[in-house]
């Protein structure tokens, strides 16, 4: 028996057996060329690929979500695993209509059909509970063809979708490896965390973590949260300062991010660190700007240096630090000091370490400090929203399945 309430590959025999494999390659993209600039989490899912090899598996993934500009086709990430795994690699331009039924039906052990980007059908895109979702025409459609259900889908965790819960429901269950190996490096976060525990969150999807941020620090499971990105603009003008409108902008539905993070204020003020300066883009140059001399003309782009140096020596004095996201536009090389001294940073504290999310984890891995971090999580808000303590719909599904099959044991 191993540590986890549910099964693994380990409780199961897969050989000649057909499977029905959830990953997660949704892969930082250019919408543009259509090539893939991070292959981690393709690179992530080879163990549980080897470990099937003697299985038929259907593959299944989402690539981002509709209205995003990186919402494409899985054929990228094909030619990535074609080069890993060569001719037992297939696609097909479909998920659930007569051609993918007809090849999952004709699939031989030993082959991969990799189907159409889950998300290009609606119903995918529904949260619900998972015995509603058992009812999506995904999964009546499908389940029929399959032995198993083996989901790896570490990154999505945290939804509670159709192809991620509804086949748990009525298929054999169990994980796969990289479920296994990231649920393994974050629990030393999760159980025992030494404190101070501190936090540091960046980047976009601003509502998901702003959820996040409220379970952590309602369950005492952060100390201190770091803010930086988009997150940080949205808490500053709830804290009072004027961020001017060209920074409200990119922000959907800003007035109510800004009422929900006064709320988390009020209540949480002490434990949370605000930037004190910012770097703003004016006239093609990087101008520090501290927050009392808000608004300027122009776009915040990072977090100033005074900032930084704040950050900085909270991390060193961490015990253990959680990242997730970006300072600032770090694609462009004068907003990248944000990222890359916050980075550098947490790569010298002596504290346990655990980074979450492609951008990040790419990073520290363009500045080769991935070897001073702990784990790098193929998780972004999932490894979040299980360091804070959330419900994880896809872990409650692999439980409640393991529990129905006994017999596997
Ligand atoms: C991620 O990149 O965090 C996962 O693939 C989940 O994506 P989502 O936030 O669009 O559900």
């Amino acid at each position: 028996m191993h540590e986890f309430e549910f099964l693994t590959l380990d409780d199961v025999e897969v050989s000649g057996k057909k499977v029905l494999l959830r990953v997660d390659i949704n892969s930082p993209i250019d919408p543009e060329t259509l090539t893939i600039l991070d292959d981690s989490r393709i690179k992530a899912i080879l163990t549980t690929l080897k470990d099937l090899e003697d299985a038929a598996v259907v593959l299944m993934s989402h690539q981002s979500r509709p209205g995003k500009k990186d919402f494409t086709s899985l054929e990228p990430h094909v030619r990535i695993l074609k080069k890993y795994l060569g001719d037992r690699v297939k696609f097909i331009d479909d998920i659930f209509g007569p051609a993918a039924r007809k090849e999952i039906r004709k699939l031989p052990p030993g082959k991969i059909l990799v189907l159409e980007n889950v998300r290009f059908y609606s119903e995918e895109n529904i949260e619900a509970p998972p015995k509603v979702l058992a009812r999506t025409h995904l999964v009546r459609k499908l389940a029929h063809f399959f032995d198993l259900f083996v989901n790896d889908a570490f990154a999505a965790i945290h939804r509670s979708q159709p192809s991620l819960v509804g086949f748990a429901e009525v298929l054999p269950t169990v994980a796969g490896r990289l479920m296994e190996k990231e649920l393994k490096a974050l629990k030393k976060v999760l159980q025992n965390p030494e404190k101070p525990c501190v936090f540091f969150l960046g980047g976009a999807k601003v509502p998901d973590k702003m959820e996040i941020m409220l379970t952590a620090l309602k369950k005492g499971k952060a100390d201190k949260i770091l803010l930086g990105g988009l997150l940080a603009n949205v808490f500053l003008e709830a804290a009072g300062y004027n961020i001017g409108e060209e920074n409200r902008k990119p922000l959907p539905d800003f007035e109510k991010l800004k009422n929900k993070a006064k709320t988390i204020l009020e209540k949480y003020r002490d434990a949370i660190e605000l930037p004190k300066d910012v770097a703003v883009e004016i006239n093609n140059e990087r101008m520090e700007v501290p927050i009392d001399k808000l608004p300027v003309k122009g776009q915040i782009k990072d977090i100033g240096i005074n900032t930084i140096i704040h950050y900085s020596k909270i991390l060193s004095n961490a015990a253990t630090i959680v990242a997730n996201g970006p300072a600032g536009i770090f694609e462009e090389r004068q907003y990248a000091i944000g990222t890359t001294e916050i980075l550098h940073s947490i790569a010298n504290s002596k504290a346990y370490k655990v980074i979450g999310g492609g951008h990040l984890g790419a990073i520290a891995n363009i500045l080769n400090l991935n070897t001073k971090i702990n784990h790098i999580s193929t998780g972004g808000g999932a490894a979040l929203s299980l360091l804070a303590g959330q419900k994880l719909p896809v872990i409650e599904a692999l439980t409640k399945a393991a529990k129905r099959h006994k017999t596997y044991h």
